[in-house]
């Protein structure tokens, strides 16, 4: 087997957010579900459901939760990777067994298969010509997304995606330098400092470029504004009436 094409494939990742107005076959879009299958599953739980969404009104609404994010009402098809425990609960209770989900273990079972699912989806998509992004944004008003989805108990809305054909090549955005990613044996803070620095200063330089100069903070700068905000304080309440207790 020659994996070339595929390690290709993945080193040449970056995020779509514009496409052009050409629709995406449905046949396609099956074989795009039949690939994201594939994705190992804890316990093969196979905790997740797809959701495909193409009427012009439902993403519009879906743009509007997630922040006003253009993209998602201008891309061709939208996907919601859901994490879906109902059809557990449905056998649970069909067979008479307790149904106890509401373990944090369960919501990061649920949450990792939902997100394996979403990573094939996306490069089985790019190996037709297609492009997209990843939308988070749909977790932030998600109690309304489950409303507008008809989502049951037991599920919750873990990633958007936006999909289509691109319209644009952007840069790739540059990645932490190996050493502060990769540890052999042991975690080793030793040289924490000097790897961030270095990634500092190339991240400076990729958006200098990129913004012509408009935006000038690193990766590290980004992340510290970052994580000095609270964001999505609605969600745990949510995810509790979904039935996942946090215990
Ligand atoms: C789980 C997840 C959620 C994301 N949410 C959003 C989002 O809501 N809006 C957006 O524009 N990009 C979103 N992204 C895309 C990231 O911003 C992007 O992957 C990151 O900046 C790296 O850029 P690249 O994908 O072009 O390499 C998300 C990515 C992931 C993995």
């Amino acid at each position: 087997m020659n994996g070339k094409p595929l390690r290709d494939l993945i080193k040449s990742h970056r995020s779509i957010r514009r496409f052009l107005n050409k629709e995406v076959p449905q046949l396609i879009i099956n074989d795009l579900i039949e690939h994201a299958k594939w994705a190992p599953s804890s316990h093969n739980v196979q905790s997740y459901s797809i959701i495909c969404i193409r009427n012009k009104h439902t993403k519009e609404k879906l743009a509007e939760l997630c922040g006003n994010q253009v993209y998602v009402k201008q891309c061709p098809v939208f996907f919601v990777f859901i994490m879906d425990f109902y059809r557990h609960a449905y056998l649970c209770k069909k067979h008479k067994f307790d149904f106890e989900v509401q373990e944090t273990e369960n919501l990061l079972i649920g949450a990792i298969d939902t997100a394996l699912v979403a990573e094939n989806f996306l490069l089985a998509a790019r190996s037709y010509g297609l492009g997209g992004v990843m939308i988070g944004g749909i977790r932030n008003e998600a109690e309304e997304v489950a409303k507008l989805l008809k989502l049951p108990k037991w599920t919750l809305p873990i990633v958007g995606m936006c999909i289509g054909y691109p319209d644009q090549h952007p840069r790739q955005k540059p990645r932490l330098v190996t050493p502060a990613v990769y540890h052999e044996e042991y975690y080793r803070l030793e040289d924490l400092e000097s790897n961030l620095d270095k990634y500092e200063k190339i991240t400076e330089r990729y958006y200098r470029e990129r913004t012509k100069g408009k935006k000038t903070d690193g990766w590290g700068a980004q992340m510290c504004l970052y994580f000095s905000n609270k964001r999505r304080e609605k969600l745990t309440g949510f995810i509790k009436r979904q039935g996942f207790d946090l215990r």
